[in-house]
């Protein structure tokens, strides 16, 4: 196990009704911005709880941060944390609101151009005090300290992460996923399921534990997961996978271990050129890394085989292609098409590498194995 220093201050506020709990989490003085994405919130009555909750406080709501939430959109939201003096900003969405709202809480008192923040990795010095109330189980960010933001006039889709933007706290309801539809839901499961893998199929033997954590999480993933898109009012199997997907990006797996972000970096390539969702970038590509790095996973590979999906071919590689086939078999139960094809995605193989060299990311992988040649590979495959 590699040496590691783990804090996760982010207070969970999980089950039904919690949403009402957020007034003792908010100060009584604080003038809050409430952001939000366009329109669900208010649709599925969160919005009405989180006024009834906040009846007391002094707040303003901002909308309209669209999915894979853009740079252009989130300064507006800047201009109000600056104009209005806002000190508390409570983001109720998905992943895409919440990372926007992180953004939006390192830029307002970023003295500079806040695009750096993206593209330079600086490190910050101050941010508005964050709380989520997460409507979709999928990215983690709710218990992360990291973002995802797009610059739609430069192409870019780039992370950025600091311990500043962790939210104080989050509250998890899973009664208010019921209404979402059933892409993003299967979204959701493939997120979470991409996340584990990328932090799980690395070096074997690194950690025992993180890797029974890991192992839980996907066989969770898999049992619960169908059970959520038959019956979307599911309460346990809705607060199982609401429960999955935050301790699959909470940090608390990735502990002490490699991780290989290939199939996310390649992934955000693709929803830039092609405006594909983020999980189904992730359907299409992890299968297909998993086959093009099955020599150097072949350890790792074999343990995933035996223990997530009960496999016993004792032919390693026939076992593996089983193993590979399974994950496949799994998203495509979900509704996932295999292919880029089935979204209509001609792929410009070209165009994706150039544009994971423009952001310096030409040596994917636990150890920079993922060069240019092997991302042709994969996606020549997807
Ligand atoms: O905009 P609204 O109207 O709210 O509708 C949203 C949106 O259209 C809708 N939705 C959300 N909750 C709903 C609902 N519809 C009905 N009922 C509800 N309860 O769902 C749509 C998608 O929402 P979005 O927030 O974009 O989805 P998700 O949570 O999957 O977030 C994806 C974004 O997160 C980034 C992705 O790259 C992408 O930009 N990620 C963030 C990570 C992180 N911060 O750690 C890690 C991930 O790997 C990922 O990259
Ligand atoms: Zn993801």
């Amino acid at each position: 196990m590699q040496n590691f220093v783990f804090q996760n201050s982010v207070k969970i506020l999980f089950g039904k009704g919690q949403i009402a709990a957020i007034v003792a989490e908010i100060p009584a003085s604080a003038k809050v911005l409430i952001t939000c994405g366009g329109g669900s919130a208010e649709k599925n009555g969160t919005m009405d709880q989180v006024r009834a909750a906040l009846k007391n406080h002094t707040f303003e709501i901002f909308r309209g941060i669209e999915p894979n939430p853009t740079y252009e959109t989130l300064m507006k939201g800047v201009e109000v944390v600056r104009t209005q003096k806002i000190d508390f900003l409570l983001a109720v969405g998905g992943g895409s609101v919440i990372d926007g709202t992180k953004f939006i809480a390192a830029a307002a008192p970023f003295d500079g151009e806040p695009w750096d923040i993206v593209t330079k990795g600086l490190a910050l010095t101050s941010a508005v005090s964050i709380g989520t109330v997460l409507t979709l189980p999928a990215t983690g960010s709710e218990m992360n300290g990291g973002a995802v933001i797009s610059r739609k006039s430069t192409q870019d889709k780039l992370a950025f992460r600091s311990p500043l933007v962790l939210p104080l706290f989050s509250v998890l309801d899973p009664t208010v996923t019921y209404s979402l539809p059933p892409r993003q839901i299967s979204n959701g499961i493939c997120d979470a399921f991409v996340h584990v893998m990328e932090q799980y199929l690395v070096s074997p033997s690194e950690s025992a534990l993180q890797d029974r954590f890991a192992e839980s999480i996907l066989q969770t993933l898999i049992e619960d997961g169908p059970k959520t898109l038959a019956n979307p009012t599911d309460y346990e199997a809705r607060a199982s996978l609401m429960w999955c997907a935050t301790m699959a990006l909470n940090q608390l797996i990735g502990q002490g271990v490699g991780q290989d972000w290939s199939s996310h970096r390649i992934g955000h390539e693709l929803t830039v050129l092609y405006g594909l969702d983020h999980g189904q970038t992730l359907a299409v590509v992890l299968p297909c890394v998993m086959q093009a790095r099955r020599e150097a996973k072949h350890a790792k590979l074999v343990q995933y085989a035996h223990r997530v999906w009960g496999l016993t071919e004792v032919n390693e590689e026939v076992l593996i292609d089983q193993a590979i086939d399974r994950t496949r078999a799994f998203f495509v139960s979900l509704g996932f098409p295999s292919k880029l094809e089935g979204y209509g995605v001609t792929c410009d193989i070209d165009k994706v590498v150039a544009q994971l060299d423009r952001h310096g990311l030409s040596a994917l992988g636990e150890r920079g194995e993922v060069t240019p040649s092997v991302v042709r590979q994969i996606l020549a495959a997807a």
